[in-house]
């Protein structure tokens, strides 16, 4: 077998991990027109290549515009029943055994949606995973920073009462730049006085002073992507020290016109300087592949290796917002994956 079809069969088969994914992100085109259809909504596509033909983003504002106008058409139970169904199916194929997802209300609430109708979508096709397959899946309350703090806080008390058990932590997505952590310091005290932990999306768009920002004033433990935190060399060394995981979305990043290609990615740099590394999809259907075909772009363009991606699939369970004998347990099945699949 050619060396590339031979990490991509291996790949492709280990027990692996996803720490930042949106699950708006994960909306498949046929399902955009069928819940659309379903509803009777008006949207400028009539088929999936026009959705995908739409998929051309200038930068991360421009992927915004249209990801919050596939929120519209998510209306009911069923709807997001099927799309957190959707996802984790492709959990299933792609051998994603834990994943932890964002879920942003703040994209539904406005028009009526109750959390309470969210979750209760949520809670059947995660039943189902967890009964048809032994999926595992932690959900992450993914704030949105072009919103007001106040408006994050009522959310979160919101969802700590209708469901305190719902969710893991809290996150903080949305346009980066002219939102800065120290707008947030108020709702990530909040959170975690309740007992929830925390990420946020920094070093994206925004400057490597977002990442330090997000470790010092609001508490995060680890960073979604931060690759913008190789401009400052201090900053580095201390992610490495700290062991503070980073999030990385390669096909994210390219798509976004974070790098110009996936040739010129620093994740191999980040790694070399002893930063852990995690690899993840982002938003998969809008950018061109799920966990896969992420590892898999590595290991065309950058030459990753099979031991790192051991490496950083192993970070990926690592940094899980896990209890710690759940998390030994997925490392323990990576481990044996490991020793029973020689590397390619
Ligand atoms: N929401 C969904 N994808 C995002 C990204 N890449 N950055 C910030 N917010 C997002
Ligand atoms: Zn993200």
């Amino acid at each position: 077998m050619q060396s590339s079809a031979a990490f991509a069969s291996w790949i492709s088969a280990m027990p692996k991990a996803e720490l930042h994914v949106h699950l708006d992100g994960t909306l498949r085109p046929s399902r955009l027109l069928d819940r659309a259809a379903k509803h009777g909504f008006d949207i400028p596509y009539r088929s999936v290549e026009d959705v995908t033909d739409a998929y051309a983003f200038e930068n991360l504002q421009s992927f915004l515009d249209l990801y919050y106008m596939g929120t519209s058409v998510i209306r009911d139970e069923e709807d997001f029943y099927l799309l957190m169904l959707d996802y984790l199916s492709a959990c299933r194929d792609q051998h994603i055994t834990h994943t932890e997802i964002m879920i942003e209300p703040q994209s539904y609430l406005p028009s009526g949606v109750s959390l309470a109708t969210m979750m209760s979508g949520f809670k059947q096709a995660m039943a189902e995973a967890q009964a048809g397959w032994g999926q595992s899946v932690l959900l992450i309350l993914s704030l949105l920073r072009h919103l007001p703090e106040r408006d994050g806080l009522e959310v979160l008390e919101q969802a700590h009462r209708a469901c305190p058990d719902g969710f893991v932590a809290i996150g903080l997505a949305s346009s980066e730049l002219g939102h800065p952590p120290a707008d947030f310091t108020e709702l990530y005290a909040r959170a975690r006085s309740l007992g929830y932990r925390a990420t946020a999306h920094a070093g994206e768009e925004g400057p490597a002073g977002f990442v330090a920002d997000s470790l010092d004033l609001l508490g995060v433990e680890r960073i979604d992507h931060g690759v913008r935190s190789a401009e400052d060399p201090a900053l580095l060394a201390r992610l490495s020290r700290e062991g503070i995981p980073l999030t990385v979305c390669p096909l994210s990043n390219v798509k976004l016109k974070v790098f110009d290609s996936m040739a010129n990615h620093n994740l191999l740099q980040l790694l070399a300087a002893g930063v852990r590394v995690t690899v993840n999809s982002d938003d998969p259907t809008y950018f061109g592949g799920f966990l896969n075909e992420n590892f898999i772009a590595l290991h065309e363009h950058l030459r990753l290796t099979a031991e790192q991606a051991a490496r950083i699939n192993r970070h990926a369970f690592e940094a899980s917002f896990l209890p710690a004998p759940a998390r030994a347990e997925k490392l323990a099945e990576l481990d044996r994956y490991l020793l029973a699949h020689a590397r390619p």
